[in-house]
């Protein structure tokens, strides 16, 4: 097939590098970027804006259809907006963050999201990253990297990408890092998990060039063996 129709699916904890990789792998095969995290984002957001308390898994399904989550492919420049409301910034936020994984623990919330999903894989040409995308989202893609790194490497990084590392403010990252991962790693519907047939790349003595380089040529083995 090429790599015209190529998917490919990135998943693994927060702070593995997966979306510096992912849009990376994107720009350089000229395919389409899917920041799956940023829609699970953007709806928490919602949430936390009409005052959904995000422990009540009832009150967040029932309201889970409300708002509309648009989310932009071009990995030169992806978008995210929630009923036309740009939201790129504000999904970053700590408070986001930390009720995110409540949110996304909705099944009610999943299917609405995968579903969007799965409409925009369509029929191929696209990178996307996320936590379920190898095992639930894309299970038939054709190139499966699940990214990892030490939990201290990550915190530093995730550090690094918002308030510059003060030392407490490293602590409390991964200290928080590492509850969100819990979270999404046991919670029942399509957890945080290596697909059985995922490749796993440990991050933490890479650079990003070499992370890029890793994913696409297993993407060129693929597109090469059709
Ligand atoms: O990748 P990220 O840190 O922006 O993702 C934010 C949260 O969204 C993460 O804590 C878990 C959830 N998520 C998910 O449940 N499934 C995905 N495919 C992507 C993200």
């Amino acid at each position: 097939a090429g790599r015209a129709g190529i998917v490919v699916a990135i998943d693994g904890p927060s702070g593995s590098g997966k979306s510096s990789a992912a849009r990376g792998v994107a720009r350089r095969l000229e395919l389409r970027y899917l920041d799956t995290g940023a829609m699970y984002r953007a709806i928490t957001w919602w949430m936390i804006q009409v005052g959904v308390p995000v422990d009540d898994s009832d009150e967040v399904a029932a309201r889970s259809s409300e708002p509309e989550i648009e989310v932009g492919i071009d990995p030169e420049h992806p978008t995210i907006a929630v009923d036309g409301v740009d939201v790129a910034g504000p999904i970053r936020s700590r408070e986001v963050t930390n009720a995110v994984s409540a949110v996304a623990a909705v099944p009610a919330v999943r299917r609405r999201m995968v579903e969007i999903q799965r409409e925009l894989i369509g029929s191929g040409g696209i990178v996307v990253e996320g936590r379920d995308i190898g095992t639930t989202v894309a299970p038939k893609a054709h190139v499966k990297v699940y990214l990892t790194a030490h939990e201290e490497e990550r915190a530093r990084r995730r550090a690094a990408e918002g308030l510059a590392g003060a030392k407490l403010e490293l602590t409390l990252t991964q200290k928080e890092m590492a509850l969100r991962d819990r979270k999404d790693s046991s919670r029942t519907t399509s957890p945080l998990n290596k697909a059985a047939d995922a490749v796993v790349l440990d991050t933490t003595e890479l650079n990003l060039q070499q992370v890029i380089d890793r994913i696409c040529a297993l993407a060129g083995e693929h597109a090469g063996a059709h």
